[in-house]
C-alpha cells in the first residue's frame, strides 16, 4: 500500500524509518519531511496545512493511508476535511477529527473533560478576556506555585509556572489583555502545581478498542539538570524505570479507560494516538495534559522498541480493527539525545554544514531540522536537528551509545544535553 506521512521532525522520520521496513508498504512519501526521510521516502513540497494540495497529491499517489504527525493539521480539522470530500472518502486516515483534537487544541474543553469524566488532574478554573477581575482575584487566594496556561495552541510556549502572585497577576494579564499567545490566551486555564516525575503515556485508538504503547520520559528543559527554557523536547527514555505494573494499571484503570469511555459518551469517534502527559504524584498518575499525536522525541525511543510490524498496526486501528493485533513490545533500553542549534529554544541560525554522522550497532539517527541543500549536501534547517538513538540491554548502555554518537556528529554551535537518562542510572554522567 501507499502512505503519507505529514509532518517534517524527527517524529515523523521515525515513523518512516520503522514503515519502510513492512513488506506492506509500497510508495512511502512524506511532506513536507526532511532530509533523514527522504533517505526512506520520498518527500512532497507540501505544508502539513495545505489541505487542497495534500489531498491532490494524495490522489496523485494513490495513498491508501495518511499518517498525521503534528497537531495542528488535526486541530485545523483534516480529517473532516478527507471525509467531507466524496473523492477522498477512500483514503483512510490515522488522527482524530477537530472534535477530538480538542483534548490539544483547547486546554479549558480538556479540564472540563476530565472533569466531566473523573480524571485525576489539577484543581482549576478558566478566565476568559472578559474577566480579568475574578482572574486576579482569583490568583491573590491561589497557593504557589500556580499554573498559567493559554487555553489554544501555542507551540509548547502557552504555559507560565509564577512561584509568586505578582508573576501570576503579570502573566495573566499578559495573555488575556497584552494578546502575548494571540487568540490562543484569549482564554486562560489558572491550576494547581502538581509536584512529581512527569511521563507519557501513548494509546492507539481505533474508537472502540486500544492498545498500550510503550511509555517514555521527556526532557524539556533546555540546560542540565532540568534548568533553563522549556524546548520541545532535549530527550527521552523508554521504558521509564518508575513507571511500574502498578503505576501503569493505575494509569489504564483511572485515565486512559475514563478518557475513551468519555469520548465515545461525548459522540467523539477518536481514531489514532492520544497522548497522556502524566505526573506521577507519590505513586499516583494526575493528567497534566492530552495531545492528539505522538509525542516529539518520545517517539524517537517508542518506535525503535515496537516489534510489530507498523504499517499492520497503524491500519489496524485506521480500519477499526486494533483488537485484532497486538503490540510486541522489545524489553531492551531505548534512549535519544536531541542534537540542536546553539541558542535553541531561543534565536538560532540554520543551513549549517552536518557531518559525522554514522548509524553503527544500535545507534539510529533521526532528522529533526535538516534539510539537503542545492548541491546535496545536509545542513541544519532548524533548532532540534537530530535525535540520536540508541538501543540496548540496559538504560545505561543505551546512554553511552546515544552520548557517543551525539559526541561525532558535527556542525556549527552544536549543543545537546548530556545529562538525559543518568538520573536513572547513577551519577557518573559528568565523568564520561
Ligand atoms: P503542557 O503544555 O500542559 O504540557 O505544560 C508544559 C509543562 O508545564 C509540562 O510538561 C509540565 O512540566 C509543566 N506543567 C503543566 N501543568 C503543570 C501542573 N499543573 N503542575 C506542574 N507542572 C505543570
Ligand atoms: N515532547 C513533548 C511533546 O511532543 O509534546
Amino acid at each position: 500500500m501507499n502512505i503519507l506521512i505529514l509532518g517534517s521532525g524527527g517524529r515523523e522520520h521515525a515513523f518512516a524509518w520503522k514503515m519502510a521496513q513492512s513488506p506492506r508498504c509500497r510508495g512511502l512519501f512524506v511532506a513536507p519531511g526532511n532530509a533523514g526521510t527522504a533517505s526512506v521516502a520520498t518527500n512532497l513540497p507540501i505544508g502539513v496545512n495545505e489541505f487542497e494540495r495534500l489531498a491532490e497529491a494524495a490522489l496523485r499517489h494513490q495513498i491508501d493511508l495518511i499518517v498525521v504527525g503534528p497537531e495542528e493539521p488535526l486541530v485545523r480539522g483534516i480529517r473532516d476535511y478527507f471525509e467531507e470530500h466524496e473523492a477522498l472518502r477512500h483514503i483512510r486516515l490515522l488522527g482524530p477529527g477537530a472534535d477530538g483534537a480538542r483534548l490539544e487544541g483547547s486546554k479549558d474543553f480538556s479540564k472540563g473533560f476530565m472533569q466531566r469524566h473523573g480524571i485525576p488532574t489539577a484543581a482549576s478554573r478558566t478566565f476568559t478576556r472578559f474577566e480579568l477581575a475574578e482572574g486576579l482575584e482569583y490568583l491573590k487566594h491561589h497557593s504557589l506555585p500556580v499554573v498559567l496556561k493559554a487555553d489554544g495552541l501555542a507551540a509548547g510556549k502557552g504555559v507560565v509556572i509564577a512561584e509568586t502572585t505578582g508573576e501570576a497577576e503579570a502573566a495573566l494579564g499578559e495573555m488575556l489583555v497584552e494578546g502575548k499567545f494571540g487568540a490562543a490566551g484569549n482564554k486562560v486555564v489558572v491550576e494547581a502545581f502538581l509536584s512529581g516525575i512527569e511521563l507519557s503515556v501513548f494509546v492507539l485508538t481505533d474508537g472502540m478498542h486500544y492498545q498500550v504503547l510503550p511509555e517514555a520520559k521527556d526532557y524539556k528543559r533546555v540546560g542540565e539538570n532540568d534548568t533553563g527554557l522549556n524546548t520541545g523536547g532535549m530527550g527521552a527514555v523508554s521504558p521509564v524505570p518508575f513507571a511500574d505494573a502498578t503505576f501503569m494499571r493505575k494509569v489504564e484503570e483511572r485515565a486512559i479507560r475514563p478518557t475513551l469511555d468519555g469520548l465515545r459518551a461525548e459522540g467523539i469517534s477518536y481514531v489514532g494516538f492520544l497522548f497522556f502527559g502524566l505526573m506521577n504524584v507519590r505513586g499516583e498518575p494526575y493528567v497534566i495534559e492530552y495531545n492528539a499525536r505522538m509525542g516529539d522525541p518520545e517517539t524517537e525511543v517508542v518506535i525503535p522498541r515496537i516489534q510489530s510490524d507498523l504499517v499492520d498496526l497503524l491500519l489496524a486501528a485506521a480500519t477499526g480493527n486494533l483488537h485484532r493485533v497486538s503490540v510486541r513490545v522489545d524489553a531492551r533500553a531505548a534512549a535519544t539525545v536531541m542534537l540542536v542549534s546553539g541558542g535553541y529554544p531561543e534565536a538560532y541560525q540554520k543551513g549549517k554544514p552536518i557531518s559525522g554522522h554514522r548509524e553503527t550497532g544500535p545507534v539510529t539517527v533521526f532528522h529533526a531540522g535538516t534539510r539537503l541543500d542545492p548541491r546535496g549536501e545536509i545542513v541544519t534547517d532548524g533548532g532540534r536537528v537530530m535525535a540520536v538513538t540508541a538501543l540496548a540491554p540496559s538504560l545505561e548502555e543505551a546512554l553511552r551509545h546515544a552520548q557517543q554518537a551525539a559526541r561525532l556528529i558535527e556542525y556549527d554551535n552544536k549543543y545537546f544535553r548530556k545529562d538525559i537518562g543518568w538520573e536513572f542510572v547513577g551519577k557518573e554522567f559528568r565523568s564520561l
